[in-house]
């Protein structure tokens, strides 16, 4: 069973939903809760409709006391604007991972676009990596490549890179539940 972390939109997490409904990913990787730090989180709108178990979780702890009720397989942070803790990475060990937007390990962080763009690549995508202690640190899972056009804007190469993400998450959540 799948716990989704967000913050924001929640497209990613709406690809994951989505190759539920549409039997690509089946058994244990169903979404047993979506958890947002956020209330006004838009991921939350799409989960409720969806008939998902949501919470609203401002702290850390609230977070972990929302995944004890449930048996997590697997937590996928999507969108997930907070780095967790030491204690609570220990505590789900290889059991966490994330999508970010770059081919890491270049460009952790935030406003990569940006920065993908002033340092003049050819080429981004986008990473999942296991969770660790760090920021977009951990070990990498998987990655899809996009090319950089001339004239994109931090807003197109996003946009270009979002499609992929949406294709990478659920494939990884797939390979790693299936096991
Ligand atoms: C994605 O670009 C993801 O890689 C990054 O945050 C964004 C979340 O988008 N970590 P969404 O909320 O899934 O639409």
């Amino acid at each position: 069973m799948l716990a989704v972390l967000i913050s924001g939109r929640g497209s990613n997490l709406q690809a994951i939903q989505e190759n539920i409904e549409n039997g690509v990913l089946q058994g244990n990787a169903q979404i047993a809760v979506v958890i947002s730090n956020k209330a006004e989180a838009a991921g939350l709108a799409f989960a409720r409709e969806h008939k998902l178990n949501t919470a609203v979780c401002p702290s850390e702890a609230a977070v972990l006391a929302e995944l004890e009720k449930y048996r997590i397989d697997l937590i996928c942070l999507a969108g997930y604007m907070r780095v967790l803790s030491r204690d609570f990475v220990y505590k789900y060990a290889g059991k966490i991972i994330n999508i970010h937007p770059t081919l890491l390990p270049k460009y952790p962080g935030l406003h990569v676009h940006a920065k993908v763009l002033a340092a003049g690549d050819k080429e981004s995508g986008c990473t999942v990596h296991y969770v660790d202690a760090g920021v977009d640190t951990g070990k990498i899972i998987a990655q899809r490549k996009v090319p950089v056009r001339l004239e994109d804007t931090p807003d197109t190469l996003a946009a270009r890179v979002l499609k992929q993400e949406h294709i990478l998450y659920p494939e990884v959540i797939w390979r790693l539940c299936k096991k």
